[in-house]
């Protein structure tokens, strides 16, 4: 199991989103939190955005759709540049549907779960995904404060995984840090998703390498 970290750049400057895309050069993918002030109430980027991006950023993107009717959006961010896209299964008409076209269009295909939504129900879906996402925090804003009430349900989730066989990687987004990521790769999961972590440091590089670190550590320790 790698260790990834996909820093938020939620918590970056959006009037310059190359620079922070250099600023974490050493980061695995760049997290780009999608939201239309429907699904959660806030309101970020879109299409063209994520389209322009994809062009000065050399990290692939991981775009997290906090948007209702994902089925209708979600192929467009593939077309706009993104290499995994997550949609919400709250928000999703019909998941397998669309994780199929996704993955037809030779993207990463992830599941996003908001904390009361459990995961027990889609233990059937999950050899359609490549990757599962737990979130943390109620989806909506960065920098809040994580949800320890989350941390058997990553569990659960990595079980399910490992009994399925799959190579499904589990993501964690929200409230993840250097004092809480550690109980989250313990907990199993291995894309670590940080936006005020990383974006709030004084060298957001360094903390990347010091996640990616702190979660190779505490993952290799509980297996
Ligand atoms: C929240 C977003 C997150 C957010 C995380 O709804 O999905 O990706 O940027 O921010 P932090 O790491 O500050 O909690
Ligand atoms: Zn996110």
């Amino acid at each position: 199991m790698s260790i990834q970290i996909s820093p938020s750049i939620l918590s970056a400057d959006f009037a310059n989103l190359e620079a922070a895309a250099r600023s974490v050069s050493g980061a695995d993918w760049l997290h780009v939190d999608v939201m239309d002030n429907h699904f959660v109430p806030n309101l970020t980027l879109g299409l063209p955005v994520v389209e322009s991006l994809a062009k000065v950023a050399d990290q692939p993107l991981d775009c997290h759709l906090m948007i209702e009717d994902p089925d209708r959006w979600a192929p467009e961010y593939v077309d706009a540049g993104a290499t995994s896209v997550t949609f919400h299964v709250e928000a999703c008409a019909a998941p397998v549907r669309l994780a199929r076209e996704l993955r037809a269009k030779q993207a990463r295909a992830g599941m996003a779960l908001k904390p009361a939504t459990p995961v027990e129900p889609y233990e059937d879906l999950l050899s359609e995904l490549d990757m599962l996402l737990v979130m943390t925090v109620e989806p909506g804003f960065g920098g809040q404060q994580f949800l320890d009430v989350c941390l058997p349900k990553i569990r659960r989730a990595r079980e399910l995984i490992a009994r399925h066989g799959g190579e499904i990687w589990l993501q964690v987004d929200g409230g993840v840090s250097a004092e809480t990521i550690e109980r989250c790769a313990e907990a199993g999961a291995d894309v670590f998703v940080a936006g005020s972590a990383v974006f709030g440091a004084d060298d957001p590089d360094a903390m990347v390498v010091r996640l990616r670190d702190q979660a190779t550590a505490a993952s290799t320790k509980a297996r």
